[in-house]
Parts: C-alpha cells; sequence; structure tokens
C-alpha cells in the first residue's frame, strides 16, 4: 500500500466533486453528505467521459453524457444497476486526502 497524498480537504468539499491525477489514473474525488471522502475511477464506465463533468448531489453521482447513475459511497451503479466504478482506497491524514492507486484498474460496461 503506497498512500499519497492528492489534494486538501478544502478542494474536495461536501457535496463537491474533484479530479486528480496520479501517475496514470484519472480519479473523481467525492465529498459525501456528512462529510467523507470517496475515491473512484475518473472516467463514466459507460464511454470513457469525465465523471468530474457529470452531476453530484452528495449522494449520487451522474455522468453528463447519458446520464448513468452512481452510489457515491460504494460506486455501484444504481441505473443502469450491472456497472460499477473502481473505488480507491482513501484515508485522510488531518486536512490531506491520499489515494492508494496501486493495483486498481478503470471497470468498463456494455455499451
Ligand atoms: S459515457 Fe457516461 S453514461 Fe454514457
Amino acid at each position: 500500500m503506497a498512500f499519497q497524498k492528492v489534494c486538501t480537504l478544502d478542494d474536495v468539499w461536501e457535496g463537491e466533486i474533484n479530479e486528480v491525477r496520479v501517475q496514470e489514473h484519472v480519479i473523481v474525488l467525492v465529498g459525501l453528505e456528512g462529510g467523507d471522502v470517496r475515491a473512484f475511477q475518473g472516467k463514466c464506465p459507460h464511454q470513457d467521459i469525465p465523471l468530474c463533468e457529470g452531476s453530484f448531489d452528495g449522494q449520487v453521482l451522474m455522468c453528463r453524457a447519458h446520464q448513468w447513475t452512481f452510489d457515491a459511497r460504494s460506486g455501484k451503479g444504481i441505473n443502469p444497476g450491472d456497472c460499477q466504478l473502481a473505488p480507491y482506497p482513501v484515508k485522510l491524514d488531518g486536512d490531506d486526502v491520499l489515494v492508494d492507486v496501486e493495483g486498481i484498474q478503470p471497470l468498463f460496461a456494455h455499451a
């Protein structure tokens, strides 16, 4: 496990999404309702659209292209339900947000 700092909590407020890059990984950070932070693959599993361009209400992340929606706690697809965002482990160190990218690969879904 090799956690590295990607931003601070100021960059991912509750109800906000933000994109960061670590090595070749494009990652979307989401500030969950209640203050937790999650990190997922940054490109939509449908057609590679950046998820940071979508919308987020603190619970559900929606891709702007075809309105696929994802549970921002787990990354599981809501509509359609047979897809999943690859989650990255996240750790907080004070105000710093750290992510571990080791061994994580983006997932893809049916077209
Ligand atoms: S590219 Fe995201 S829903 Fe189609």
